[in-house]
């Protein structure tokens, strides 16, 4: 079979690659970002997954506004990085599972997910940012991974209710694949939290909401859920509806979660910059 060792929520900021590839880490203005990853290491090396759930919102290098599936999912045998323009260090490509992927695929479609399935995926610093931050020293990174796709950059977004309950299906398709030994599947949700880049709100962060949702992903995960695309949009800013992302990820933990790790810092670049890991409590 395999299990849920956890979920990371991590933001993904595209300026944080620059600094790495810089060695930024300790300058000031970095240095209360990057402190809160090093008790997510140190975790890692405790759960030591073998493959990466990773939800995240596409920026339009694989889908643009012509195409854009609500929920995608990657089945492909490696995810190749495509340059966006950002001047951020290309990575080597990720190996994928396609095994897991179609498990996920079907499981999720049986739930009545109509997913779009992708057998090629490129992907951007929604993948490559997160998985630099858990992985710093590795040049490329071999852990296999599954993308899930969820539209966060176009209306009408799908719900919260609807992330919440795609999430705890993926939870439940997690458990039931056959696996020997059992595979240790880390989730990662990508984004957030409250940011807007453009128009007149751009600069806007909302840290109230912010510590709010995050509380309440411990212990009320469906507190969220209470409102709409527009209201998301009100509440943490056209971009910070990317919390979605972590969302769908705790609410693959099925029931009780435990907080093992937390950072907040603003602002780093136009974001409220979170890192969470959270692990099932039972
Ligand atoms: C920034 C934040 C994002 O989520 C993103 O996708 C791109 C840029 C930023 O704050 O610079
Ligand atoms: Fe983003």
């Amino acid at each position: 079979m395999a299990r849920i060792v956890g979920s990371v929520m991590s933001t993904h900021v595209p300026a944080i690659l620059n600094a790495i590839a810089r060695h930024e880490e300790a300058d000031p203005y970095w240095k209360p970002f990057f402190d809160g990853y090093e008790n997510v290491h140190a975790w890692l090396d405790e759960v030591r997954p073998d493959v990466a759930v990773i939800v995240h919102n596409d920026h339009g290098m694989n889908f643009f506004l012509d195409k854009m599936p609500t929920f995608a999912v990657g089945c492909a045998p490696e995810y190749r990085h495509g340059d966006e323009g950002w001047g951020i260090p290309t990575v080597d490509p990720y190996p994928g599972h396609p095994d897991l992927s179609w498990h996920l695929v079907e499981a999720l479609m049986a739930e009545e997910f109509d997913v779009t399935t992708c057998q090629e995926m490129l992907v951007d610093h929604a993948v490559t940012n997160p998985m630099k931050l858990l992985w710093p020293e590795h040049e490329s990174v071999t852990l296999p991974i599954v993308p899930v796709t969820v539209n966060t950059v176009m209306f009408p977004y799908p719900s919260a209710k609807r992330c919440f309950a795609l999430g705890e299906a993926i939870g439940r398709a997690i458990s039931s694949y056959d696996a020997e030994p059992d595979l240790r599947v880390l989730m990662i949700g990508s984004g957030g939290l409250s940011h807007q880049l453009e128009g007149t709100r751009a600069g806007f962060i909302n840290k109230a909401f912010d510590l709010r949702f995050v509380d309440s992903l411990t212990e009320e995960p469906a507190w969220v859920t209470q409102f709409s695309g527009e209201d998301l949009v009100k509440e943490a800013g056209s971009q910070g509806v990317e919390l979605l992302t972590w969302l769908t990820a705790r609410a693959a933990i099925i029931g009780a979660a435990r907080r093992v790790a937390w950072n907040y810092h603003i602002p780093i670049s136009n974001t409220a910059a979170g890192t969470l890991v959270l692990e099932p409590a039972a």
